[in-house]
């Protein structure tokens, strides 16, 4: 076991861990980045269509319209006061993005150029306004490589390809973590003053998603095992544009363009869900539309997918008759969608300049997560008592800025702004901070799990355990969910967890790059998270969001104007039959509907 010893060490190197590490160490600290991966294969890489912020280049645009879209997108339970930040810090941060040297695509006269996306308009909802600032379809990927230079410059340390595998806790307060490294399989204990996670989601907890093989939760996962709650897990958004069959993530930018969605009968069926905005409605609009399509007999070939349209004939089609002067040609969607060109030229041999392409909605994003502050100081309770030493950014934190509902762009905007703050809350933080004592044998626990399921003989393949629960949490927690449904999948995933702990079996018994064992430790990591989001969904009696339930339909703003907590009755973190207790005692922060009207929560119309 090696022991290092950094005042602030961040899990994870997408763009929230990166954006921290940048700022701490600009603010003095001793930084180290543990990641699992090699940090530019980070999953911001697959945030394609751009980046909100609402610099008004190519027309009107103001932050309160950001924040009101984010609030409303959000369906009311994001917490006003960091849909503001959120919106406001945007600006200066696509700015200083530009200014280390990110390569936007430019406007004819010099500026960076920004498309439509979901849900973001001008002056209230009035009309869909250009806010998403992009470099081609690959926005995301070029934040990660901008920051992974910046981080390098800033003389970060980083810690490739080890696997963090605990947290460290001396009483109530975080004093480190413990990694696994991949490439010997040792153990390495990082002693740290400040431990921020930004480790990223749990799309594959379902069988259809966009998230790469690696988004199995286990950031969230570890600290949830070490008496952390989770925030709002019933809300997990399913973008309506995955590649059919694959779930591989076709930008929401394609729309933005002037892409459209077409049943099998031709028709534009936005138009009947969302007659003002159309296909740029918001995310759980749009796939719920898909599915209801799909529902009643309007899939394309009568199977589970709809068509998106990008053909320049077609767009120019609606662009002609919404009265848009505005056309594009092929070499345009070449230009700007070229990523999008590649992804179905390569897996489905589909061209979208000549055939529209298959698309259905894919498990995308996690709204909920671990419960921070605006400042990335991770909270245990509903009071929002800070946890010493522990911050999270990103996708595995929930702020709450999305609510029950993210905007496209704003996770991009969620992870600069918030992982910005977490990184100069901590850097702050270490300045006086001690280092407090790590436990005793802290790698004792989590040898003994791992040494488990190494030594495992059971009769149960990894994969096995997988594909159940991927397909009951697909049938039963995805777009639409019941009662009898969700209860169903947590019946089956108990089940699950129960062969895990007692009939798993592995194949390599070794130390080196052992993904067998890994992944039979991110299996059950992701069951964590499932049955979390699971038992959230069930709680929630009402539909908002995301969370759309058949037997709750109406949102209920007397009742649920409120976040889920939900809690681990149990110390043991590799405990075989977990209970859970559920807290909804935190209140939704509504700062800006005390001052102005506007952001009372109401109906959402599109
Ligand atoms: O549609 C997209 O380009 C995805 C971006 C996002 O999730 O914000």
């Amino acid at each position: 076991m090696q022991i290092h010893k950094h005042e602030v060490v961040i899990i994870g190197a997408g763009g929230a861990g990166l954006m921290a590490a940048l700022y701490a160490s600009r603010g003095g600290a001793d930084v180290a980045v543990v990641s699992k991966l090699y940090p530019t294969r980070s999953h911001t890489g697959a945030a394609l269509g751009g980046i909100g912020a609402a610099l008004g280049n190519l027309e009107e645009d103001k932050p309160i319209w950001h924040a009101f879209d984010t609030v409303k997108g959000g369906d009311y339970l994001a917490d006003q006061d960091a849909a503001l930040i959120l919106a406001e810090n945007a600006v200066d941060a696509i700015v200083e993005l530009e200014h280390m040297g990110l390569p936007f695509d430019r406007t004819p006269d010099g500026r960076i150029s920004q498309r439509r996306f979901g849900g973001h308009t001008s002056n209230f909802g009035e009309k869909p306004v250009r806010r998403a600032c992009h470099a081609a379809d690959r926005t995301g990927h070029m934040i990660l490589q901008t920051l992974y230079q910046q981080c390098i410059k800033n003389n970060v340390n980083f810690f490739d390809e080890y696997h963090v595998v605990d947290v460290l806790m001396n009483g109530d307060a975080c004093v480190g973590a413990v990694a696994i490294q991949l490439s010997t399989g040792e153990y390495h204990v990082f002693h740290a003053k400040a431990v921020l996670f930004a480790t990223g989601g749990w799309g594959r907890v379902w069988q259809i998603t966009s998230n790469a093989h690696s988004l199995t939760g286990d950031g969230a996962a570890v600290v949830f095992r070490r008496g952390i709650p989770m925030e709002d897990m019933e809300f997990y958004q399913f973008h309506p544009t995955g590649l059919y069959g694959l779930g591989v993530l076709l930008t929401e930018g394609i729309r933005g363009e002037g892409g459209i969605l077409l049943n099998r009968n031709g028709e534009r069926f936005m138009e009947k869900y969302a007659p003002k905005i159309k296909d740029l409605a918001s995310r759980d609009v749009v796939s719920r539309s898909i599915y209801l399509e799909v529902r009643d007999g309007r899939g394309i070939n009568g199977r589970n997918y709809v068509h998106l349209d990008i053909r320049p004939q077609t767009v120019n089609r609606y662009l002609a008759e919404a009265g848009e002067t505005r056309r594009i040609d092929d070499d345009y969607i070449r230009k700007n969608l070229a990523e999008t060109l590649d992804v179905c030229r390569t897996y489905i041999g589909v061209d979208p300049l000549t055939e529209p392409i298959p698309i259905q909605p894919t498990a995308h994003y996690s709204m909920g997560g671990i419960p921070t502050n605006i400042d990335a100081e991770v909270i245990r309770d509903a009071a929002g008592t800070v946890v010493r030493g522990l911050y999270a950014a990103g996708e595995v934190a929930c702020v709450s800025v999305h609510g029950a509902n993210r905007l496209g762009t704003n996770s991009l905007v969620d992870l600069v702004v918030f992982g910005r703050r977490g990184g100069m809350k901590m850097a702050e933080f270490v300045k006086t901070a001690e280092f407090l004592p790590l436990p005793n044998n802290p790698t004792e626990q989590i040898q003994a799990e791992f040494e488990r399921l190494r030594k495992s003989n059971g009769k149960t393949r990894v994969h096995e355990l997988r594909t159940r629960m991927q397909k009951v949490m697909m049938d039963h927690v995805s777009v639409f969910r019941t009662e009898e449904g969700m209860n169903t999948a947590i019946a089956e995933l108990k089940e699950l967890r129960h062969l895990y702990m007692t009939d798993i079996c592995i194949d390599d018994r070794g130390t080196k790059y052992n993904t067998d064992l890994m992944e039979a430790w991110e299996l059950g990591c992701l069951l964590d998270m499932a049955e979390s989001t699971a038992l959230s969904a069930v709680n929630r009696k009402e539909s908002r969001g995301a969370h759309s339930r058949e037997d709750y339909k109406a949102r209920d703003d007397v009742n649920w104007l409120v976040h889920t907590l939900i809690h681990r009755n149990t110390d043991d973190p590799y405990d075989a039959n977990p209970t859970y207790t559920i807290d909804t005692n935190r209140k939704v922060n509504m700062s800006l509907a005390d001052v102005d009207e506007r952001f009372v929560p109401k109906e959402r119309v599109y």
